[in-house]
């Protein structure tokens, strides 16, 4: 038994955690409370701090559970990253964005590999949790690592395995959510199947990291492209004069060989409408084009300027013109009950409405301010004054906390792109 796996076991490890952010302020949280002694590392010091003094700055994790964490000494967190030294296992959760040309932008699995590889000791294993294209940790991340001198497979071990978080989700955490896991080598993936045992209730093992990085994308890619194929429908039923809703929820009665996905203002998140530029960028390299991935991208990015449409056609059977209407936006995070606005269509929409000449406002109960060309917008109070006065109330995004049945008695006119009023009969909704 190499001395990785016994301190595993016993739970002496200490786990190295690099990226406090969405994915990797829970899964340090996860590993303090299954007993082993996390360090967190982050670049951001005002991260750090607020781990070390108790207070989560992201929804899914309580000031509380931080709190006892830090006080029972199992997290700490740190800005040196000479301290990776001190570590047995590091996991990788830093950002995979985009370039504004929509390319992959590797720079941080890059940069934080060529910290990693400057303190690398021979035992430790090295997992990438970030969401990438397939080939990222051998063909990226080894190379690099090596550079140290120690040899991947004899000296350190190497996996990937990606992070499935939902946020905002009351089913869905780390605990139950089954967790992928592909090492370089059998004893890679054998260690790092162990490391995650303690977090998750379900590891499965892949045969390499390639599988497992193809997996996750493909994942994403999966809900990008059936939410593109509802969207492109939502636009037919429209023509037709159907409600999609309807058709959604009828269809969901099939027990078998289906599974519903709902239209939307477009799509949100630093997960669903990036990821799959990563797998076309890659599919290039082999002259191979992934036409769903771009046709499906195509449909989503144009939801923002069809909603636009809509609330204009909407406005205009009301005899007023979008130039010069007051319009309520409710909702900025890109998805309900959460904070994030990364991605956000609510942010293009407001983008779009403000070009056309209206004059914008919105509410966000998670969300304090947002930056939108350019220039900041802070969230208004949500009264039956305000509600009563604007012209149009767009539901960008459906959070829980709202009365809807109250928005919708007290506004002239509601345009609904979640379709969270489908209960209601009021005249005055237009839903999507
Ligand atoms: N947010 C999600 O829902 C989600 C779900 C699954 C997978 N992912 C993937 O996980 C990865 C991380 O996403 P996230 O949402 O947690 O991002 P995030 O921006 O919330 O967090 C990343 C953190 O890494 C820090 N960081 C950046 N470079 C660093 C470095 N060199 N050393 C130490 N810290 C560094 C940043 O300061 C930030 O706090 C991405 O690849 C993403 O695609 C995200």
């Amino acid at each position: 038994m190499t001395k990785l796996e016994q301190r595993l076991k016993q739970k002496t490890a200490t786990i190295g955690i690099i990226g406090l952010g969405y994915v990797g302020l829970p899964l340090a949280l996860a590993f303090s409370k299954a007993g082993f002694r996390v360090l967190g590392f982050d670049i951001k010091q005002k991260n750090v701090d607020l781990v070390n003094k108790g207070r989560s700055y992201i929804a899914d994790v309580t000031s509380e559970s931080l709190m006892a964490a830090v006080a029972s000494k199992h997290l700490k967190a740190t800005t040196d990253q000479s301290r990776i030294r001190e570590v047995d296992a590091v996991c990788i959760c830093v950002p995979t964005p985009l370039t504004k040309t929509k390319d992959p932008d590797l720079s941080y699995v890059i940069n934080e590999s060529e910290t990693v590889s400057k303190y690398l000791q021979p035992g430790q294993i090295v997992v990438l949790e970030s969401t990438t294209y397939p080939g990222t940790t051998r063909e990226v991340m080894l190379p690099i690592l090596e550079r140290s001198g120690l040899k991947a497979g004899r000296d350190f071990y190497l996996a990937f395995s990606p992070e499935r978080v939902d946020p905002g989700s009351k089913n869905f955490n780390i605990k139950n959510t089954p967790k992928l896991v592909g090492g370089i080598d059998p004893k890679s993936t054998k260690l790092a199947v162990l490391l995650y045992s303690h977090v998750a209730d379900v590891v499965v093992p892949v045969t390499s990291p390639e599988v497992a990085e193809m997996t996750k994308v493909f994942e994403n890619v999966f809900r990008n492209v059936n939410i593109a194929l509802v969207n492109e429908l939502t636009q037919l039923c429209e023509k037709i004069g159907i409600s999609v809703w309807d058709v959604i929820d009828a269809a969901a009665t099939k027990p078998f060989g289906y599974m519903p996905f709902y239209p939307g203002p477009g799509i949100g998140g630093h997960c669903i409408p990036l990821d799959p530029y990563y797998l076309a960028n890659k599919a290039r390299e082999y002259d191979f084009h992934t036409r769903f991935i771009e046709l499906a991208a195509n449909i989503n990015e144009q939801m923002p300027y069809y909603v636009v449409s809509r609330i204009m056609d909407a406005l205009n059977a009301r005899g007023k013109s979008l130039h010069g209407a007051r319009v309520l936006v409710l909702g900025v995070a890109y998805k309900k009950d959460v904070e994030d606005t990364r991605e956000s269509p609510s942010l293009k929409l407001i983008q779009l409405l403000g070009e056309k000449g209206a004059s914008v406002c919105y509410n966000d109960p998670y969300v304090a301010n947002i930056k939108v060309s350019e220039s900041t917008m802070t969230s208004v109070e949500l009264t039956d004054k305000r509600l009563s006065k604007v012209d149009c109330v767009v539901i960008a995004t459906d959070h829980t906390c709202y009365d809807y049945k109250d928005i919708a008695e007290k506004a002239s006119f509601v345009f609904d792109t979640r379709g969270i009023t489908r209960k209601l009969r009021n005249k005055n909704i237009i839903r999507l």
